[in-house]
C-alpha cells in the first residue's frame, strides 16, 4: 500500500498513472469501522485491481469543527486504519502530515447554500463549508472516477452531490447504506467516546427511528404524529434536532407525499450522534406488502 503525506506527492502519483487506469476515492477522518470498510469494499468492487486504484484519505479536517466541538478529542488510530485499509484492498492512503499542508491559507472556501442551512447546519454553521472545501481540494488532487460516501451522513451526501454537479467535478458520486451495530446503533467513530451508560442509552436513537418507520408503515403521514414523543423516547439524550424533511430538497415537510427524510442529532454527554431513515410512500396502484 502506498502512503502519501503531502498533496504534492499525491498529485505527482495521480499524474503518473496510465490514462486507462480508473481511480476510486473514499474520504474519511479515520478511526475506521465497518461502515467505512463497506465504502472501501464498494470502491474496490467498482474498480478492481486490474482496472485501477482505490485511494483512502484520512484527515481530521479542522475546518469542519466548530470552536467548542470535539476536534482535539476526535479518536485516532492510524496503525489500525492502515491494517483495515490493507485488508480491504486499498492501493494508496493519503494522510496529510499536518493540517497546514491542506490549508496554505484559510481564505478560500466552497459553500453549498440552501442545503447547508437546516438540520446539522443550524447548530454547526460552518461545518459544511469545511466539508465542501476539503472535499473539493481532495477532488482536485485525486480527480477520481468514483467517490464513495455513506448515507449515514445524509445531509453531507446531498450537499456533496449538489457541489459535484454544480462545480463539474470529475467522476461519479456513489453512496452506501448505513452500517449498524447489532443493537441498531449506527456505526460512528464517535461511538468510541460514549461511556458504557451513554452507549446503552444511545440505542434509543435507532429505536425511535424504527418507531417512526412503523408509524409511517401503518399509514401515518403527518409530521407531528410521526415525530411525537421524541423527547421522552430519546431521554436522557439531549436533542439537537429531530426533523422531517423532503429527501431531495431537505425542506421541512408537514405531510409526507414524496420520499421524506427523518433526521436527528442527539447529544449523549458531550458526544453528538446523528442518524436518519428515509420514508418512501408506496407508489399508487403498486401492490402493497402487508
Ligand atoms: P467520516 O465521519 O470519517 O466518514 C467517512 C465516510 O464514511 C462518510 O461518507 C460517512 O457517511 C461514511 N460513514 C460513516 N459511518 C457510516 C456508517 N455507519 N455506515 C455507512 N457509512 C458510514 O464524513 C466524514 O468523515 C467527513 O465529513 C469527510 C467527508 C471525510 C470530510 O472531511
Amino acid at each position: 500500500m502506498l502512503r502519501f503525506h503531502h498533496p504534492d506527492a499525491l498529485r505527482v502519483w495521480r499524474a503518473s498513472l496510465d490514462r486507462s487506469r480508473r481511480v476510486a476515492v473514499v474520504p474519511t477522518m479515520g478511526y475506521l469501522h465497518a461502515g467505512h470498510v463497506t465504502l472501501l469494499e464498494e470502491a474496490r468492487r467498482r474498480v478492481p485491481p486490474e482496472q485501477g486504484e482505490v485511494v483512502l484519505t484520512i484527515f481530521v479536517n479542522p475546518t469542519q469543527f466548530g470552536p467548542n466541538e470535539d476536534l482535539d478529542r476526535y479518536p485516532r488510530d492510524l496503525e489500525g486504519d492502515l491494517r483495515k485499509a490493507g485488508a480491504a484492498g486499498v492501493d494508496a492512503v493519503f494522510v496529510p502530515e499536518h493540517p497546514d499542508v491542506m490549508y496554505p491559507a484559510r481564505w478560500t472556501w466552497v459553500t453549498v447554500d440552501a442545503l447547508s442551512r437546516g438540520l446539522c447546519g443550524a447548530s454547526r454553521p460552518d461545518h459544511f463549508r469545511g466539508v465542501c472545501t476539503i472535499l473539493c481540494k481532495l477532488w482536485n488532487l485525486i480527480q477520481p472516477d468514483i467517490a464513495v460516501f455513506g448515507e449515514k451522513d445524509y445531509q453531507q451526501l446531498a450537499i456533496v452531490r449538489r457541489m459535484h454537479a454544480d462545480l463539474f467535478l470529475s467522476g461519479e458520486v456513489v453512496s452506501m447504506p448505513i452500517v449498524r451495530e447489532a443493537d441498531g446503533l449506527a456505526m460512528s467513530s464517535r461511538n468510541a467516546r460514549l461511556d458504557p451508560a451513554q452507549r446503552s442509552a444511545a440505542v434509543a436513537v435507532p429505536r425511535f427511528l424504527a418507531e417512526v418507520s412503523r408509524r409511517f408503515a401503518a399509514g401515518e403521514r403527518a409530521r407531528e404524529a410521526l415525530l411525537a414523543g421524541a423527547d421522552a423516547a430519546l431521554h436522557p439524550g439531549r436533542i439537537d434536532y429531530v426533523e422531517l424533511v423532503d429527501a431531495a430538497s431537505l425542506a421541512p415537510v408537514d405531510l409526507v407525499s414524496a420520499p421524506a427524510l427523518v433526521a436527528l442529532a442527539v447529544h449523549f454527554g458531550d458526544v453528538r450522534l446523528i442518524d436518519n431513515t428515509v420514508l418512501v410512500p408506496p407508489v399508487a396502484g403498486a401492490p402493497q406488502s402487508v
